[in-house]
Formats: structure tokens, C-alpha cells, sequence
């Protein structure tokens, strides 16, 4: 049976969202009726954005995608999902590093909600390199991040880090 009535969810800390997020989100936008992007509120990582900010930034970077809807959640991905009634959990893979990791969170997500599915995309080559916390760091010392991010969230970095200086 094919997911032609799913919805699909994209989970991440999004903190801040990349072009590699918006490559993937936009994928699943094309092969699932419904995408919910699922913005972690209880971080075990201290955000440099707040939650409020990482989901308002979502919504502006994915209004094109009328399918997407962008919903902050907290404790377990699995009761997430199953509150919004989504079926499937879709992410992307980078490199060989992120395997072990999503390999482990996949398998607990399946021990405690069989019917969920994780998916995984393969990221586009240009964004393998690409990650959230690589690209605050180069913007907190002042490098260019003009194509890892969209342009709303460079001028965000921009915002937080200059706010930081004063
Ligand atoms: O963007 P990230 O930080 O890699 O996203 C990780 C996320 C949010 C998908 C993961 O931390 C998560 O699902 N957290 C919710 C808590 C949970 O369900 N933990 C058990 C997973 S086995």
C-alpha cells in the first residue's frame, strides 16, 4: 500500500534551519499529501533561537509549500506523531556519521510505536557538509553563510549575533 493519505512528519531542533532542512522538507512536500514539521522544544542542546523564533522562521521559509505545517512539540517524537495523526517520520541522511545515530532512534521509535515508520532521504550532495551548529559558528566569527541558509535566517544570525556584541 502506498502512503497516498499519510502525513508525514520532519522532526529536528531546527536551530536554525538550514538549506538542507528546506531540501529535504520540500521533497517530502512532493511525495506526501501533508507534511508537519515538528520543531523539539526540550532540547537537551541550550538554542540559540527560542522555539517561538525557530517556528516562525520555519513558516517563512516553507510558505511556498502549502502542504507543510509547522508545529513545535515536546517529550517523545512517537506521541508527537501520533497526536497529530501522522504516520511516518521522514528525515535526511548526511554522511555516514548520521547513520549510527538515526539507526538507534529509528529502532527505539519502532519499539515503541510499531505502526510508525522512519523514512530516510539522502541529503543533495552540497548540503552533505551542512549542518545547524556549523553554520552558527561561522556566522558568530563573521564567515559568509549566504547559500547554507535562507536569507531570512542569515539575517537572523546576523540579528542574534550582533545583539551578543553589544
Ligand atoms: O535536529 P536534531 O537535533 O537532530 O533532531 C533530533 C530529534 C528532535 C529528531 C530527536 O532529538 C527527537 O526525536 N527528540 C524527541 C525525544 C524522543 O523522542 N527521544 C527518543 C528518540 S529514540
Amino acid at each position: 500500500m502506498l502512503y497516498d493519505n499519510a502525513k508525514a512528519i520532519c522532526p529536528g531542533s531546527f536551530d536554525p534551519v538550514t538549506n538542507g532542512h528546506v531540501d529535504i522538507i520540500e521533497r517530502a512536500a512532493q511525495l506526501f499529501p501533508t507534511v508537519v514539521v515538528g520543531v523539539l522544544k526540550n532540547s537537551n542542546k541550550k538554542p540559540l533561537f527560542s522555539v517561538e523564533e525557530r517556528v516562525d522562521l520555519l513558516k517563512s521559509v516553507l510558505s511556498h509549500l502549502p502542504n507543510v505545517e509547522v508545529l513545535s512539540f515536546s517529550g517523545l517524537l512517537v506521541d508527537f506523531v501520533s497526536q497529530v495523526k501522522g504516520k511516518l517520520i521522514v528525515k535526511g541522511l548526511r554522511a555516514i556519521s548520521d547513520f549510527e545515530i538515526e539507526f538507534q532512534m529509528a529502532l527505539n521509535n519502532k519499539r515503541m510505536a510499531p505502526n510508525i515508520e522512519t523514512m530516510f532521504m539522502m541529503t543533495k550532495n552540497e548540503y552533505s557538509f551542512l549542518s545547524s551548529s556549523m553554520v552558527k559558528e561561522i556566522a558568530q566569527y563573521g564567515g559568509d553563510i549566504h547559500d547554507l541558509v535562507p536569507a531570512q535566517v542569515e539575517a537572523a544570525l546576523h540579528g542574534k549575533y550582533k545583539l551578543m556584541q553589544v
